[in-house]
């Protein structure tokens, strides 16, 4: 179980037009042990695509099912206990924080779909613990930390709601390496502890290239590409998906060129490195 997309289309309604934001998507994603990353060049569709996985957004044409419920639900059908299945993270977050204090803030989620009130901290502060927000912040106002921090604690929020899919638009969009790093090193634990599924969009080809296991590209509202990462950087078509190559596998390229040192792909760079050393020149 998990969602899937079958012939799904969407159009944003206008004042006289209509525009069609997805076009033909098919999908399937599994409910535990994906770690996707969506991808593709501003505009073609991608947090319109992820906005469908908790019925944010229903289907124009086409057809849905995320846990069992079809979508576009039946009229009687009540749909708002797929927020809490699918799990999305917005881009920049931290600017819907809203609460007087932190803990309050990431017990809003699970408050609002009735969860006791010691149930509701409890998990608010394992989620908080899992982001690496220590109980001694708990009380302090959200607007009183750093950016990276108030990211975390938005993150947090969602993960008090025990998603069984996490869906992250954009989540390391204006962080510093470091706090880059940290963040996706928290998706990574959840993925590998739990067999959390994570679906996240980003544009940070390093970062695909690091973490994903599988990559679907978006291009003009249709998916052009859903495969293994290992399989996407060598296809064919990858030239007119007008994406970057992640820098790891540039340096090989380059090294290749200049210095003769036959390629191989690296994905990350800590392989790469170590690589390296061993090269004789
Ligand atoms: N509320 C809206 N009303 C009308 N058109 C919209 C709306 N939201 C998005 N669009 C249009 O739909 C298309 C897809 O938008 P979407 O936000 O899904 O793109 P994206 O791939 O997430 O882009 P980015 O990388 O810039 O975040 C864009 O052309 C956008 O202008
Ligand atoms: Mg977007």
């Amino acid at each position: 179980m998990g969602i899937q997309f079958k012939q799904v289309g969407y159009a944003y309604q206008g004042i006289k037009t209509k525009y069609k934001a997805l076009e033909d998507i098919n999908l399937n994603i599994e409910g535990k042990n994906e770690f996707i990353a969506i991808v593709g060049h501003t505009g073609s569709g991608k947090s319109t695509l992820v906005q469908h996985m908790n019925a944010l957004l229903l289907p124009t044409s086409g057809e849905m099912i995320v846990f069992d419920q079809k979508l576009p639900p039946k009229k009687k059908d009540k749909i708002n206990h797929l927020r809490k299945k699918v799990g999305l993270v917005f881009q920049f977050p931290e600017y819907q924080l809203f609460e007087e204090t932190i803990i309050k803030d990431i017990m809003f989620g699970p408050k609002n779909f009735k969860i006791y009130d010691e149930e509701a901290y409890n998990r608010s502060a394992e989620a908080a613990h899992t982001v690496g927000i220590s109980d001694d912040l708990f009380e302090q106002s959200p607007f009183r930390i750093s950016g990276g921090q108030m990211r975390r604690v938005a993150v947090a929020g969602i993960l008090a709601m025990q998603p069984d899919i996490l869906v992250l638009d954009e989540p390391t969009r204006g962080l510093d390496p470091k706090g880059k790093n940290d963040l996706m090193d928290i998706f990574v634990k959840l993925h590998e502890e739990k067999n959390q599924s994570v679906i996240l969009i980003t544009h940070d080809m390093d970062i695909v290239s690091k973490y994903a296991k599988r990559v679907v590209v978006i291009d003009h509202a249709k998916i052009v590409y859903d495969g293994k990462k290992e399989d996407l950087f060598t296809h064919p078509n990858f030239p007119n998906f007008h994406l970057d190559l992640p820098t790891p596998l540039k340096i090989m390229k380059h090294l290749e060129k200049t210095l003769g040192i036959p390629y191989q792909p690296f994905y990350d760079f800590d392989s790469l490195y170590q690589h390296l050393k061993g090269v004789k020149l």
